[in-house]
Formats: structure tokens, C-alpha cells, sequence
């Protein structure tokens, strides 16, 4: 039985966030929209209310009935998640006359109490929170406060003698950084409260994926497209372990990838032991790309034609198997890919509604009537990486920055041409080689430094230069790079200067056609990582 957290989803923007910070206790946790909880399933052991925008007075605020779990399994609220358990039991919540926001210190907690075992008298905590609770529920006692929040945490656990009706509830963000023992309580929750044996962790997570995997594929075939990036190659490692090679992955060039990406990637994939088919369609992609110069409409012919030449290989693998050329096996069945919890959460909020559709590849054709199969689809992008050096994956595939889908292509600003793609290929490849080249003081590349890297070609844009004694009139190239943690928001990278000296040297010396390096100096937001 693989124990599990339940944290219902009210809509806060730091869900996600206590959902990292269980995982980071080998524990394995879902998060769930606030009205989906699993009322039969036996493997839960704990359950976490998770803030949210909402007042519990507004008319449209999320509500759950408790009694689904209260009684069974221990209970964390958490603001909101608080909010709501004092007003569903009794208490009293109202506006705050101000609202509390930021750092706070815990002026009297008891560490008797197993929530806050081993905590700091003055512990500092994180505080978010338009409404106050006024009033705890009977049968419920204060066992954490600041100076201006008397119930910042309480709980019925000092009167309950059953210890499976216990409710914790805390005002201020465990899960937030700036709550310095919010770790604490959280594993004091999970692991002391809860009792999580702690056991989720990648090479538990392989042996059972790959079970599951074989109960549910049986002989049945797989497709999967690999791009190269870390997801789609670690999905496609961990299924061929469970089918070997009934998996058939088509790797798809489109002609803007990197330098001798192709190749390479083809090589690394056949080391790897995977049935891999590669398809060089890029004279469709530049035909079709011709005098194209709008971003929107760049990626809208991309994913288009990514689309058909996908398409048109899935179904001669298709036919093959279906008239008999797939020997032994069975029939195609199945469309797998790398999706990561984060694509998900994204694409779905709690009301269902579609944020953002990830763009994995998409879109095929009803009559194919494949179903998706997506071993990765609960873990987050560390996690993805842990197991793919689980299963022995090399370092250069592991840490490899992430890529657009349409590469290349939306790092040139206006039309694309082989030529300009070759020119930045070539940039390209000093930029990232310098990187992986660089050992900084601590003894980390520059290139494990930085969340993703890559150069631009402003082949829109020309200035004058002189070389020797010759007037040079061509393009300039920025160089980008940044830290981040998700790609929601990130910064740039401050890069030695030693090193961008070296690099513009090398790249104006070696590229023709490039006169000007500059380095970019925007964050996102309000800057965005990719120029298109
Ligand atoms: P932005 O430019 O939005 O990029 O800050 C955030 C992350 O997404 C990647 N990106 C893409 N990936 N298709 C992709 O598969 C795309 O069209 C695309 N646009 C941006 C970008 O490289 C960064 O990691």
C-alpha cells in the first residue's frame, strides 16, 4: 500500500507549494480540488484545507463537508484551511480591521503539543490573511499565538482521546519559506501525527511504476515523442523498462535544434536501449516557416506541422502492427508522454476550468483512437530527474536546461532561413559550451548554475562594426540566462564577466555574419525567458 496526503485545493497560490514540501519528506501526497476528496480510498493518512482567496463569508466561498474524513484520519487547516474549520465547528471568523501580512513570531506556542515538537519559543511565521478567527470551536484550545493574532494555532487534540478525530489548525504558512520551522511542522504532521513510514522515493517510485506499467499495457504497443528534453526522454527510459520494445518513440528534427542536437540526442537514446525513430522534416518546417515573421504565427505552423509529420509516422507504425508487422505484439494502443505534475496543475484549476493547455504533442487524429499514458503525471521536475538517475540515465540528459518546442525558431527575431539558423547554431554552441566549460569558485558549472541559457539572433537589427580594417554592417545576438525555480517568474543570471568577455570575443571572431554581443538584463516579469 503506498500511503498518501491528501491537501484539498482551495484555490491558494502556495498549494502547490505544500505539495513540494511533502514530497521533500519522502512522502507521497495529490493535491485535489476542495470538493474531490477520495472518500474510499484506504491509503490516505492525513489531510491537509490549503488556503485560498476567498473569505469563508463571501457566497462563492469553497466549502467541504468535513465529516468525510474528520474522525478517520488527522486533519491540517492551514489559513483559509483554519479559517473554515473554526466556522464549520462553532468559532467565529471576521474581518481583520487590517490585513496581516508578513512576518510575525510565534510570542507563546506549546511545544508539548506533538504539531510543534521541537519548535522555537519566538519562532518567526508567515502570515496572509484578510479575516481573524475571533472565536476557536468548543472542545478546541490555543496553542499558538503572536501579538496580534491570539488562535494562530489550535487544535481538539488535548481533549480528543481518539486520535483519528484530531484537528490541527494553524492562521500563518507552514509551507512558505519565511515560516523558518515550517518544515518542522509539517513533519511533525505527516511523519509524527499522520505516520508516514516515508517511503516514497525514486527507486520505490520506478519499481512501482513500472509494475503498474505492465498491468496496464499487457502486450499492448506504445508510441511516444521525444524531444530531446528531460521529461519525454525519462518517460520513454522508464517505459521501456516495463515493455522494452513494444515502446516506439519518434524523435521529429524540425530543423532549429541545436548543433548537432539531433544526432547527438539519436545517439544517446540508441545507448539507452530505446527503439527510436528519427525523422529530419525540416525542409517542410523551413518551406512552410518561409517569410514568416509574427512569433503567434510562427509556433501556430510549427505545432502544425510538428502535428502531421508526428501523425503520419504514428500511423505507419500503426498499419505496420495492424497487418501483421508487428510479429508477436499486440496492436497500438497507447500514446504516451511526458506530462509533470506541474503541465497539470496548471492546466487545470480547481473550478476545471482550462488555464493554460500544456503543449505536449496533442491533437491526433480521433480515428487513431489512442489512449494517453502518462507515467510521470504526479511527479515534480526534481523528482523527474531523481528517477531518471535512478534508472541510470546520463548526467548530460538529466541536467540538460529546458528548450522551447519550436526551438530555434523563436530565438530569431523575423523571418527564418537555414542560414540564420545556422549562423545562431553556431553562437549557440560557444555560449553553451562556455557555460558547461566554466567552473565557478564553488565548483559548480556555470551551466548547473543557470535554469536555461540560450542566444538570440536580432536578425531584424544591424550595426556597424569594424574588423581589421574593414567596415563590418551585420547583426548583433544577445546573450540570455537565468535562474529560476519554475519558469514562472525568473531572473537573469549574473554571469562573471570574465567569462561573457571570452564568449562575445570568441562568438564575434568565429561567426560570420555577428559584429555585437549584448547580454540581457530583464527578469521575468516583466520581461518573459524566451524574445517571442
Ligand atoms: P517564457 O518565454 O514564457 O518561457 O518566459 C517560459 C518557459 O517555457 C518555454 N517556452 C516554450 N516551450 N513551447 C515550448 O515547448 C513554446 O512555445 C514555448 N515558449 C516558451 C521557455 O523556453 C521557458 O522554459
Amino acid at each position: 500500500m503506498q500511503q498518501k496526503i491528501i491537501i484539498l485545493d482551495f484555490g491558494s497560490q502556495t498549494t502547490q507549494l505544500i505539495g513540494r514540501r511533502i514530497r521533500e519528506l519522502d512522502t507521497f501526497c495529490e493535491i485535489i480540488p476542495y470538493n474531490k476528496f477520495p472518500k474510499d480510498d484506504p491509503n490516505v493518512i492525513g489531510v491537509i484545507l490549503s488556503g485560498s482567496p476567498y473569505s469563508v463569508h463571501d457566497p462563492e466561498a469553497f466549502q467541504v463537508d468535513l465529516s468525510q474524513f474528520v474522525g478517520r484520519i488527522p486533519v491540517l487547516g492551514i489559513c483559509y484551511g483554519a479559517q473554515f474549520i473554526s466556522h464549520s465547528l462553532g468559532g467565529k471568523v471576521e474581518k481583520a480591521d487590517s490585513r496581516e501580512y508578513g512576518r510575525a513570531n510565534l510570542q507563546t506556542v506549546d511545544t508539548s503539543n506533538p504539531l510543534f515538537k521541537g519548535f522555537d519559543q519566538h519562532s518567526q511565521v508567515w502570515m496572509s490573511h484578510g479575516d481573524t478567527i475571533t472565536a476557536i470551536p468548543d472542545g478546541f484550545q490555543v496553542i499558538g499565538s503572536t501579538k496580534d493574532v491570539k488562535n494562530a494555532a489550535f487544535t481538539n487534540s488535548c481533549n480528543s482521546s481518539n486520535s483519528l478525530s484530531k484537528i490541527w489548525a494553524v492562521q500563518f504558512h507552514p509551507e512558505v519559506f519565511h515560516t523558518l520551522q515550517g518544515t518542522q511542522l509539517l513533519r511533525n504532521f505527516v511523519v509524527d501525527i499522520c505516520g508516514s513510514r516515508q517511503e516514497w522515493s525514486a527507486a520505490s517510485f520506478v519499481d512501482s511504476t513500472v509494475k503498474e506499467l505492465k498491468e496496464q499495457l499487457g502486450q499492448d504497443r506504445v508510441i511516444l515523442g521525444l524531444s530531446g528534453g528531460v521529461d519525454s526522454s525519462v518517460a520513454a527510459v522508464l517505459l521501456n523498462r516495463a515493455i522494452g520494445d513494444r515502446l516506439t518513440c519518434i524523435f521529429v528534427d524540425h530543423g532549429m535544434l541545436r548543433k548537432n542536437e539531433f544526432t547527438q540526442v539519436m545517439e544517446d537514446y540508441k545507448g539507452l536501449g530505446l527503439n527510436v525513430i528519427g525523422v529530419d522534416a525540416s525542409e517542410k518546417f523551413f518551406t512552410d516557416l518561409a517569410g514568416v515573421t509574427e512569433p503567434e504565427q510562427k509556433r501556430k505552423i510549427i505545432g502544425r506541422d510538428f502535428i502531421e509529420v508526428f501523425n503520419e509516422q504514428a500511423k505507419a507504425i500503426i498499419n505496420s502492427s495492424s497487418s501483421g508487422g508487428g510479429g508477436q505484439q499486440g496492436a497500438v494502443r497507447w500514446l504516451a508522454q511526458g506530462t509533470i505534475y506541474p503541465d497539470r496543475i496548471e492546466s487545470l484549476n480547481i473550478t476545471g476550468k482550462v488555464i493554460k493547455s500544456h503543449h505536449n504533442v496533442g491533437g491526433l487524429p480521433k480515428e487513431m483512437n489512442l489512449q494517453l499514458c502518462e507515467p510521470l503525471k504526479w511527479l515534480f521536475k526534481d523528482e523527474v530527474r531523481r528517477v531518471g538517475r535512478q534508472l541510470g540515465m546520463p548526467e548530460h540528459l538529466i541536467t540538460r536546461h529546458p528548450f522551447p518546442g519550436p526551438g530555434l525558431a523563436v530565438r530569431i527575431l523575423g523571418d527564418i532561413t537555414p542560414e540564420k539558423v545556422r549562423i545562431l547554431q553556431e553562437a549557440d554552441d560557444i555560449y553553451i559550451r562556455g557555460l558547461r566549460e566554466y567552473v565557478d569558485t564553488d565548483g559548480v558549472t556555470l551551466y548547473n548554475k543557470v535554469w536555461q541559457a540560450g542566444v538570440i539572433l536580432l536578425s531584424t537589427v544591424r550595426s556597424v562594426g569594424v574588423m581589421g580594417d574593414e567596415r563590418t554592417y551585420e547583426n548583433p545576438v544577445a546573450l540570455r540566462a537565468v535562474t529560476s525555480t519554475d519558469a514562472m517568474t525568473a531572473d537573469w543570471a549574473h554571469l562573471p564577466y570574465d567569462f561573457l568577455a571570452k564568449v562575445s570575443n570568441e562568438i564575434i571572431n568565429k561567426v560570420r555574419g555577428v559584429n555585437r554581443v549584448c547580454y540581457d538584463i530583464s527578469s521575468k516579469p516583466p520581461s518573459t525567458i524566451e524574445w517571442e
